[in-house]
């Protein structure tokens, strides 16, 4: 197998561009689609700090990897989870750490247990409110609440993730199955700064998962090999799984897919505000919500909504 572009020996072969690269002609692709990404859907400005949050994870360890190559002001945000089964929090931490200083990244720091004495793994154990709710599903809502705030406080053009095109079109893929208007109008590579909400953007959403192992291989990237002991929503790994069976029949299909609902996403604008209604400011951190008291506040400040005064 030979570099289409220079006819050196190829370093990676990608099925769904029907191409194969050298290790050079492929870190130059890499970069370029990156850059693309973010001057077509205008994720970040030059001269405006971008918020990555890093988990320790192969994609938000690429996608700081290549922002900062680009000439973007990278920072870093780690959110320690405080999840000690199988050591999964420290091992994070540790790794996100060491990439960080071998890449000169400003990291900053939030830790669960050192702001409320407590993290992710507690609320398993613990009396809590939301019980209704799994584990996975608040930790989410936890680390969106912080990236926000941390992105907020810094001034920043976005806040940035490593959701990559495989996240992008399974997420599409489950909302398309139920027709979900409201989540059909967020399943985008950038959500505008609205509302008190930061910009969020993906960098890395018309990148495949192959394409940024591949980056990382290149060079020489090491993540987090451990997974959360708390298993993603069984359903999400199944539609993955069959995306993933479908693009090996016919290669191209994951990115078609998506590119195709970004040519019709804007039919879905008008519910993009939801069942709740339009944010307003929580009664005690100040960020967004949709009730008196955000989630947040309620589950690891411990703040309840006012009482509501008798009527009579
Ligand atoms: P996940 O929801 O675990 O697939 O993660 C999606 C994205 O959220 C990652 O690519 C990261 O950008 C970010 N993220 C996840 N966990 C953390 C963490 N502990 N600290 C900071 N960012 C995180
Ligand atoms: Fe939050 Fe798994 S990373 S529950
Ligand atoms: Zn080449
Ligand atoms: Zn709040």
């Amino acid at each position: 197998m030979k570099c289409r572009i220079c006819g050196a020996p190829a370093f990676v072969k990608l099925a769904a561009h029907n191409t194969t690269f050298c290790a050079e002609h492929f870190d130059a692709f890499f970069l370029r689609q990156v850059r693309r990404t973010i001057e077509r859907f205008g994720m970040l400005e030059p001269d405006r700090p971008v918020v990555v949050a890093v988990s320790g994870g192969k994609d938000s360890l690429a996608v700081t990897h290549a922002l900062s190559r680009l000439g973007y002001p990278v920072e870093a945000l780690h959110i320690d989870l405080g999840i000690a089964t199988g050591g999964f929090s420290a091992a994070s931490l540790e790794i996100t750490e060491k990439f960080c200083r071998q890449n000169g990244i400003v990291l900053h720091l939030y830790s669960l247990e050192e702001e409320f004495g407590r993290g992710v793994e507690a609320l398993e154990r613990g009396r809590r409110p939301f019980r209704s709710r799994s584990i996975c599903s608040l930790c989410g809502m936890t680390k969106r609440h912080i990236m926000n705030e941390v992105a907020l406080a810094r001034g920043a053009a976005a806040v940035a993730t490593g959701h990559n095109l495989d996240d992008m079109a399974t997420a599409l893929l489950a909302n398309v199955l139920r027709w979900d208007g409201f989540y059909l109008a967020k399943t985008l590579p950038v959500l505008a700064s609205e509302h008190g909400f930061a910009r969020k953007v993906k960098p890395l959403a018309l990148l495949s998962e192959e394409e940024i192992l591949a980056y990382c291989r290149l060079h020489g990237i090491a993540r987090v090999e451990g997974r959360c002991p708390f298993a993603r929503d069984a359903k999400f790994l199944r539609y993955k799984a069959l995306l993933n069976d479908i693009e090996q029949h016919s290669p191209g299909t994951k990115r078609a897919f998506y590119e195709g609902y970004l040519g019709y996403a804007s039919l879905f604008r008008d519910h993009r505000q939801g069942r709740s209604g339009a944010p307003r400011p929580c009664g005690v951190c100040g960020l967004p919500t949709s009730s008196e008291v955000c989630t947040f506040c309620r589950l690891w400040r411990g703040a309840a909504p006012a009482a509501k005064p008798e009527e009579g």
